[in-house]
């Protein structure tokens, strides 16, 4: 993680909520409502924001680990999105160190607009950690951003990479789905990704499910499309620096809802624990943490 891309969300938090907020949820997506599972299914949603997916996913139901560094944005997101069924943990990539170490397994791990802060000499070890958060057959949701930076601290982003680092996990690619910049802005476009972990773990060849608007659909083999991608409504608000404020965050950090619930690693737990298979151990504390504290 770039400490500074964390100090710049930080100090912009409160002037982004508005914009983050006012974007329809990935949730509603028409190149990722249909391949969702049902709910209670559990999402992990990284760099979650002012909270905007994760919310909207716990309001359908799911069980939702909203996990993101920047403590001011954590703060915006309580404020905005009291629900009981997100539980969030400030972690980053590329090591996820207290995600990974807790076991957790998820039917879904979204990073909405995230992949570009991660730098490219640390993208295989963070998309190693986003498998392994996931459970057989579960879905990798990214949303690629293609454009200068705006001086946030961003890294260009491609497809072929992403499909290169799939290919090598042995993931499936289910769908690769060019995307408007939902502020409009001409200069930056996105390409949604959405992959599976086979249940088997053998199989890497690519899916091309249905998707409601054809004409969009891209197989993932094919790479990104060219051409225009059409206008929408804001996604992220653009803009650069600003003075560092102060930041709310205090408050946010002392409170125990904001503080990370995980449960002790798993070998911790108990040596009867550690001879069960991976898999069981983690549907147990997957439970447990669900539970809640
Ligand atoms: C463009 S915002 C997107 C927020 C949210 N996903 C959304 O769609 O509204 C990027 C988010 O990623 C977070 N972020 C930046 N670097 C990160 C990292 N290395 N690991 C996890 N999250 C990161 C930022 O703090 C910020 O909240």
């Amino acid at each position: 993680m770039q400490p500074s891309v964390v100090s710049w969300y930080d100090s912009n938090a409160s002037r982004l909520a508005g914009a983050y907020e006012a974007v329809p949820p990935i949730i509603s997506r028409d190149w990722l409502a249909d391949l969702l599972p049902r709910p209670p299914a559990v999402v992990i949603d990284i760099g979650a924001g002012t909270g905007r997916d994760a919310g909207a996913f716990a309001a359908a139901g799911f069980e939702v680990i909203a996990i993101e560094p920047s403590a001011c944005m954590r703060v915006q997101a309580e404020r905005l999105h009291q629900v009981p069924r997100i539980r969030w943990l400030p972690d980053s990539l590329p090591t996820l160190t207290t995600a990974s170490r807790s076991g957790i397994a998820a039917d879904v791990v979204s990073l909405n607009a995230v992949w570009q802060h991660v730098g490219p000499a640390d993208r295989p070890r963070a998309f190693r950690k986003l498998v392994g958060l996931l459970r057989s057959g579960g879905l990798l949701v990214m949303t690629l951003r293609h454009g200068r930076d705006d001086g946030r601290g961003t890294h260009p982003v491609s497809l072929a990479e992403v499909e290169s680092l799939a290919r090598s996990h042995g993931m499936q690619g289910v769908r690769a789905v060019p995307s408007p910049d939902l502020q409009g802005r001409p200069e930056i476009s996105w390409t949604a990704v959405v992959l599976r972990l086979p249940d088997d773990g053998t199989g890497a060849a690519a899916l091309a499910a249905p998707h409601p608007h054809g004409s969009q659909e891209r197989d993932l083999q094919a790479g990104p499309a060219s051409g225009a991608v059409p206008r929408s409504r804001q996604f992220c608000r653009a803009g650069g620096g600003g003075r560092r404020r102060a930041c709310p965050a205090a408050v946010g950090l002392g409170r125990p809802e904001l503080a990370p619930t995980l449960p002790a690693p798993c070998e911790d737990r108990s040596a009867a624990g550690a001879r069960q298979p991976a898999r069981c151990r983690r549907a147990r504390l997957r439970r447990s943490w669900l539970a809640g504290p």
